[in-house]
C-alpha cells in the first residue's frame, strides 16, 4: 500500500468480525512503532499484549469497571459530530477492546516528573510513545487492520500497569485494540485542507 493511502485508511474502529491476526502481523506492527523518533535515543519502550480471553479478562479489568459505571452514562459536548463520535464510544470501551483480537498496551519509561505542571519538554516521553503508537496505527492500516484507541481515566493505567504486572516507573499512555474491521466505521468528521491551516511567515 502506498504511504499515503494508508494514512488515509486509518481510522478508528470499535467493532471488529472476529477474524484472526497472526502474531506476526502484530510483531511488524511493533516494529514500525519501534522506528518512530524517541527523545532521549533510548526507545525506553515495551509492549504487554494481551490475546486469550483470560489475558483480556485479566488485563481489561479496570476498562471494564469504567465502562460498567460510565458507558451507560450521556456526555454531552457541544459539537453535533464530536457527539456522534461519544455516544458511538463510550458504551463500546471495553467490547472495542476485548472483541479485537489482539490488544496493545504500551508503556514508556518516565519519573513521575512529568506530572509536573509548566514545563513543556518534561513531556518528551510522552511525545515520543505517541510517535510509536501512531506508527503502529499506520502499521495496522497498511495491513488492512483497524484499531481501537483507549486512553486511561484517572488511576485506571496504575490499575492496569499492576494487573498486567508492569515494573515500577512505566506508565501506560493508551490501550490498542487490533483486529479486522467490521466495516461499521464512525463516518462523521471534521476533515481540513492544508490550504485552510497554513500560514506563510506569520499566522495572519
Ligand atoms: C489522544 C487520543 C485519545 C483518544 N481517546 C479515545 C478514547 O478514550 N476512546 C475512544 O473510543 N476513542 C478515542 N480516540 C479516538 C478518537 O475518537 C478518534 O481518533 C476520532 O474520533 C477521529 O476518528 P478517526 O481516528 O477515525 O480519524 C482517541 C484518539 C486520540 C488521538
Amino acid at each position: 500500500m502506498e504511504f499515503i493511502e494508508a494514512v488515509r485508511n486509518r481510522r478508528t474502529v470499535r467493532t471488529f468480525t472476529g477474524e484472526p491476526v497472526p502474531e506476526e502481523v502484530i510483531m511488524k506492527m511493533l516494529e514500525a512503532g519501534l522506528l518512530a523518533p524517541t527523545n532521549d535515543h533510548m526507545r525506553n519502550w515495551e509492549f504487554v499484549l494481551l490475546h486469550t480471553a483470560e489475558e483480556k479478562e485479566t488485563g481489561l479489568q479496570a476498562v471494564k469497571a469504567w465502562t460498567l459505571e460510565h458507558g451507560g452514562r450521556r456526555h454531552e459536548v457541544p459539537d453535533a459530530a464530536a457527539q456522534v463520535m461519544y455516544d458511538h464510544a463510550l458504551p463500546r470501551q471495553y467490547t472495542m477492546l476485548y472483541d479485537a483480537d489482539w490488544v496493545i498496551l504500551p508503556f514508556f519509561k518516565c519519573s513521575d516528573q512529568i506530572f509536573r505542571e509548566g514545563i513543556l519538554n518534561r513531556l518528551n516521553p510522552f511525545a515520543s510513545i505517541w510517535c510509536v503508537i501512531e506508527n503502529i496505527l499506520l502499521a495496522a492500516a497498511d495491513a488492512g487492520l483497524g484499531c481501537s484507541l483507549r486512553i486511561p481515566v484517572g488511576d485506571e493505567w496504575q490499575k492496569t500497569a499492576a494487573l498486567v504486572k508492569a515494573p515500577e516507573g512505566w506508565i501506560l499512555p493508551c490501550y490498542i485494540g487490533v483486529g479486522v474491521p467490521d466495516g461499521q466505521l464512525q463516518e462523521t468528521q471534521h476533515m481540513r485542507s492544508a490550504a485552510e491551516k497554513a500560514h506563510r511567515g506569520t499566522w495572519q
